[in-house]
């Protein structure tokens, strides 16, 4: 299918997962002839690649296919396309057909890799297409990606979840969890690599609980490969994300290894001993902690205790000590009680947070806490968030004040996005945002830079060498 001349424009909602993903949904429009447009209203064909999890997605989603709607009156050519995690929700289907019935395509998250076929039979057949896969097949190999930076890359090393935590709608929207092979993931880090990407950093609602199977066919055509998998057996092996991550560690060119998330649940000893040994594995791990209570940790489903947490945060930072630490939260899960949220606080206080994504709980359609009936008012949680909020920036303040005078090595990533001119920005090991003066030669370069001052969100530095 060529389609020649056409722009597209993919607006992405949520998470890196939904992100990678546009990468290859923008890969197979290039490889089809289009070019990408950067204004929404000016493409040919607008894809929307949803999130049910952030607060008001539905919200949001539904006003950005009102203002579509216009377009669509006067342009009855223009292609309108929904995929994500909401499209694997019946009653957002529903909605979608009968309030907003010229929307051309509906897809899944599990199948990703029909979009050329759906486009291309909507192109010629003039028919919409509505393709929604209930659960996920086998991972599905070799797909294209268009990159939004040449220098770093997201992989996907795991996709769904096992782990039905009560408040959310992951499992039921990204499907069982399924993880990819050793083979396939160092064979596309190393492609990577002579691509000419520094930065990798590995995908997976719960990496910890990675397990790569080496399959017989593929050990038969491993064949080059370093991987040191029982050549020609045809037995299985299981790889752990600890070994991965010495296997990545190995390759030439990747200068640095991330990943996101991690379940404190599934946090191992051998994890924490990558972070000693590996040497290219960033200073940083964001590990959701959700709650500080074990009462309420329990009714999440969360499988972990305030004490285990607080044990894993002290041996990574034996391991490792300059480890930078982020963390998610949910105020006013139901059943959540004053005495309850201290101890979230004083969680939060305990570890000092560098920083940390917080949430107002909100139910999702579907999920277990929808039918607990001990829900928080609505004035509670949010008097509870701006103190939860008041602790992380005290912590993340500190933290990034200590860091004054230090010289860090930062990839600079393009322009700041602060606004002024002639400043440039980039991350630290920490994943911490750094701000200096300097100009794109350096974009997509590891450099030396001095701490001059640490703000509550960001730094700014001086280039302490050239
Ligand atoms: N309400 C509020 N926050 C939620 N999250 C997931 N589900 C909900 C919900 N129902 C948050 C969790 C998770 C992050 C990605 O989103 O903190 O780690
Ligand atoms: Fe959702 Fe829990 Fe799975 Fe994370 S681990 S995606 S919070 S169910």
């Amino acid at each position: 299918m060529n389609l020649t001349n056409r722009t597209f424009h993919i607006q992405t909602f949520g998470c890196q997962m939904n992100e990678r993903d546009s990468e290859t949904l923008a890969g197979m429009l290039t490889e089809m002839g289009c070019t990408e447009e950067p204004e929404r209203d000016k493409a040919d064909i607008v894809l929307i690649n949803t999130c049910s999890v952030r607060e008001h997605a539905d919200e949001r989603f539904f006003g950005t296919l009102g203002q579509l709607k216009k377009i669509k009156k006067q342009n009855p050519g223009f292609v309108v396309g929904l995929c994500g995690c909401m499209m694997q929700q019946q009653h957002i289907i529903d909605r979608v057909k009968t309030k907003f019935p010229w929307v051309d395509i509906i897809f899944g998250t599990h199948n990703i890799h029909e979009f050329p076929k759906l486009i291309s039979a909507l192109v010629q057949e003039k028919e919409k297409q509505i393709d929604v896969w209930p659960d996920g097949g086998e991972i599905v190999e070799g797909l294209p990606s268009k990159r939004k930076y040449k220098f770093k890359s997201f992989v996907n090393i795991t996709f769904g979840c096992n782990n039905f935590c009560t408040y959310c709608i992951v499992p039921y929207t990204r499907g069982r969890e399924r993880s990819r092979s050793p083979e396939d993931i160092v064979r596309e880090v190393r492609a990577l690599a002579r691509d000419g990407v520094k930065e990798i950093t590995l995908l997976g609602q719960n990496v910890n609980s990675y397990k790569g199977i080496s399959s017989s066919t593929v050990t038969a055509d491993a064949g080059e490969d370093r991987l040191s998998v029982e050549k020609g057996t045809g037995e299985k092996r299981v790889t752990t994300f600890p070994q991965l991550l010495y296997m990545l560690n190995e390759i030439e060119g990747i200068e640095r290894i991330r990943f996101m998330t991690s379940h404190p649940k599934d946090l191992s000893q051998e994890l924490i001993g990558a972070f000693r040994d590996c040497d290219k594995l960033c200073s940083h791990i964001h590990l959701p902690v959700q709650a500080g209570s074990n009462r309420v940790l329990q009714r999440m489903n969360r499988r972990y205790t305030k004490e285990k947490y607080l044990e894993l945060i002290s041996q990574l930072r034996g391991a490792r000590p300059d480890i930078a630490i982020s963390t998610d939260i949910i105020v006013g899960f139901p059943g959540e009680t004053e005495e309850d949220f201290e101890e979230t606080l004083d969680l939060c206080r305990k570890v000092g947070f560098d920083s940390a994504f917080t949430f107002i709980y909100s139910v999702r359609k579907g999920t277990p806490a929808e039918k607990y009936e001990d829900q928080v008012p609505e004035d509670v949680k949010h008097e509870r968030f701006a103190r939860l909020v008041d602790v992380i920036n005290t912590s993340a303040a500190e933290k990034n004040k200590a860091m004054e005078g230090r010289i860090c090595d930062v990839l600079v990533e393009g322009p700041s996005k602060h606004g002024q001119e002639g400043m440039m920005s980039g991350r630290t090991s920490g994943f911490k945002l750094v701000d200096f003066p300097g100009n794109m030669t350096k974009e997509g370069q590891i450099v030396k830079v001095r701490i001059t001052e640490g703000k509550t969100f960001s730094l700014r530095g001086e280039i302490a060498e050239s």
